[in-house]
C-alpha cells in the first residue's frame, strides 16, 4: 500500500492527469471533476508534462471520457491529458559500472525506469555506509535534479517578520515560553525590505513569522496586495497554521506558496514535539493548502530526538504522497533556553541522503538547501545543493532583528555573498533575474561565469 492510504482513502489505481494551461482553469477543472464525484488529487506537475512548480489533476484512467467530455463542454485550455505510465525516463547509464550492491543496481533501475520506490527501498538508501554507495545516491540525485531544474539555483528572500509565537514547539528557540527579544514589523518596514528585494531583482519574497495573531487576515492581506500591486513579486506566507477560509482568501489575494511543514510524518513524533498541534489536524492543513490551489510546502527535521530511519523513511514519501511542491528538509539543531536544548543535533551526512532521496523521489519540485544544513556545517549548503537540492533562502531581515529570530542556536545568517560562494563551489549557476549591474555597483564581485 502506498503511504497515501495511511493519511487519506485514494481509489486512483492508474493514474492519469490533467495539466491545464493556468492555475485558474486547474482550480476550476478540480471543481468540475469535484462535482461529477470523480476522485482527483492536485500533484505537482511532474517532468515531462509540464512546467516545473506547475500543479496537475491525477485521476483514475476510468475517468478518461468523462474527463475529456467535461474539459470540453467548459472550453477549458488542456495541455494533456495522459497516462502516468508514460512518466519521463531517465539516463543512469554512468551508474552501471560503479562498484554497488546488487540490492542497490535493482533501486538504480527502477529510478532509471521512473517507477515509484517503496518504503523498503527508501530504507536501503538511508541506511547506505559504504562511501562508493554514498558517492552513487548523491550523483543519482544530482542528475535528475538537472534533468527537472536545471543548473540555475532558485532564491527566495526570507523576511521574518515577527518572532512572536503562542505555540510552545518542544524545538524552537522563538517557542512562546522562551524568553528572547520579540519584535514586530509594521507594514512600512516590510514593504521597506521588499523594495531593496526588488531592486536587486529577487523575485519571490518569503513573509515569515512565529503564529501570531496580532497579523490578522485583513493585516497579512494588506501587505500581499500591496506587494503584488507595486512590485508583482511571488509570495510564500509562512506564518503557521491558519483556518481554510484564510488559504482560500491568501490564494484568490495571488498567494503563490505556503510553507507549513510537517516536521516529521510519524504521528508519535509529531505529537511528542508538538504540544499545541494535533498530527491530524497538521494533515487536514496540507490538504486545505494545496487544494485552495497554493503551492504547498513542507519538508521537516532530521535527526529529532527519538526519531528513527523506519520514520525519516515515512517523511520522505509522504512529501510524494502529498503532491508538495516544495520540500526543505534540514537537520534538527538544538536551540537554547528549550526542552531540547541539551540533545544532539542532526547528522550532516544522513540529512545528504535524505536530501538526495527526497530528489530522486519527488523529481520535478524545489528542493532548498536549508539555513539549518547551512548552520550545521560550514559547507552544508553547497553539499546540499550537490545532493540534489536547487534553492537557498537568503535572510532578508533587517539586521539588528536577525538575533532574535533565533529559531535554533549559531543560525548561519546566509546572505547574498554566502550564496554566490555555494553557487561557484557546487559549480552551478545563478538567476538570470538578479540586477548584477546594480549588484557590482555596490560592491559585489560576481564572476560572469556564473550568469553565463
Ligand atoms: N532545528 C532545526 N530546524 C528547526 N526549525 C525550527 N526549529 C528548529 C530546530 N531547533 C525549522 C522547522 C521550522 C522552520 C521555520 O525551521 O522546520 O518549520
Ligand atoms: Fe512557533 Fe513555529 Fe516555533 Fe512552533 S516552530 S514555536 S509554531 S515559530
Amino acid at each position: 500500500m502506498s503511504l497515501l492510504g495511511k493519511f487519506f482513502e485514494t481509489n486512483i489505481k492508474e493514474p492519469y492527469i490533467l495539466v491545464c494551461s493556468s492555475k485558474s482553469q486547474m482550480l476550476f477543472s478540480k471543481e468540475l471533476l469535484d462535482k461529477e464525484n470523480i476522485d482527483n488529487e492536485l500533484i505537482p506537475t511532474p517532468k515531462g508534462f509540464g512546467e516545473v512548480c506547475t500543479t496537475a489533476i491525477k485521476f483514475d484512467k476510468k475517468h478518461k471520457n468523462k474527463v475529456k467530455r467535461i474539459t470540453n463542454e467548459n472550453d477549458i485550455e488542456v495541455l494533456s491529458i495522459a497516462s502516468l505510465e508514460n512518466k519521463y525516463k531517465y539516463n543512469l547509464s554512468e551508474i552501471y559500472d560503479m562498484n554497488i550492491s546488487k540490492d542497490f543496481k535493482d533501486i538504480i533501475n527502477k529510478i532509471e525506469a521512473n517507477t515509484d520506490l517503496n518504503k523498503e527501498e527508501v530504507k536501503y538508501l538511508l541506511s547506505i555506509e559504504d562511501e562508493d554507495e554514498y558517492n552513487v545516491l548523491i550523483r543519482t540525485a544530482d542528475i535528475i535534479r538537472k534533468e527537472c531544474v536545471g543548473d540555475r539555483i532558485e532564491l527566495r528572500a526570507a523576511i521574518e517578520f515577527s518572532n512572536y509565537c503562542i505555540k510552545n514547539c518542544n524545538y524552537c528557540g522563538v517557542r512562546k515560553d522562551n524568553s528572547t527579544n520579540r519584535y514586530r514589523m509594521n507594514k512600512k518596514e516590510i514593504l521597506n525590505v521588499v523594495d531593496n528585494l526588488y531592486k536587486i531583482g529577487i523575485k519571490t519574497v518569503i513573509l515569515q513569522s512565529g503564529e501570531d495573531p496580532y497579523y490578522t487576515t485583513d493585516k497579512i492581506l494588506s501587505i500581499v496586495k500591496e506587494i503584488k500591486d507595486k512590485y508583482k513579486m511571488g509570495i510564500t506566507l509562512s506564518i503557521g497554521e491558519r483556518t481554510q477560509e484564510e488559504y482560500k482568501i491568501f490564494s484568490e489575494a495571488g498567494v503563490n506558496n505556503y510553507l507549513l511543514k510537517i516536521e516529521t510524518a510519524s504521528r508519535r513524533l509529531f505529537n511528542k514535539i508538538h504540544p499545541d498541534d494535533d498530527f491530524d489536524d497538521r494533515i487536514k492543513h496540507h490538504k486545505f493548502i494545496r487544494d485552495s490551489g497554493i503551492r504547498l510546502g513542507s519538508g521537516g527535521m532530521i535527526g529529532l530526538p527519538t526519531q528513527t530511519i523506519d520514520e525519516i523513511a515515512d517523511d520522505i514519501l509522504f512529501q510524494r504522497d502529498y503532491g508538495v511542491h516544495m520540500i526543505g528538509f534540514g537537520p534538527f539543531l538544538p536551540a537554547k533556553g528549550t526542552p531540547y536544548e541539551n540533545e544532539s543535533k542532526g547528522d550532516l551526512k544522513l540529512t545528504l541522503k535524505v536530501v538526495a532521496i527526497t530528489r530522486i523521489v519527488c523529481q520535478h519540485v524545489f528542493l532548498p538547501a536549508t539555513t539549518a544544513i547551512a548552520s550545521l556545517h560550514p559547507d552544508g549548503q553547497t553539499l546540499a545543493l550537490m545532493a540534489g537540492a536547487n534553492t537557498i533562502m537568503l535572510i532578508s531581515t533587517p539586521s539588528h532583528l536577525r538575533e532574535s529570530y533565533q529559531i535554533y542556536s549559531q543560525k548561519n545568517m546566509v546572505d547574498l555573498s554566502f550564496t554566490i560562494k555555494s553557487t561557484k563551489d557546487s559549480k552551478r549557476k545563478l538567476p538570470k533575474y538578479l540586477n548584477y549591474s546594480y549588484l557590482k555597483s555596490i560592491g559585489y564581485d560576481i564572476d560572469d561565469e556564473l550568469i553565463k
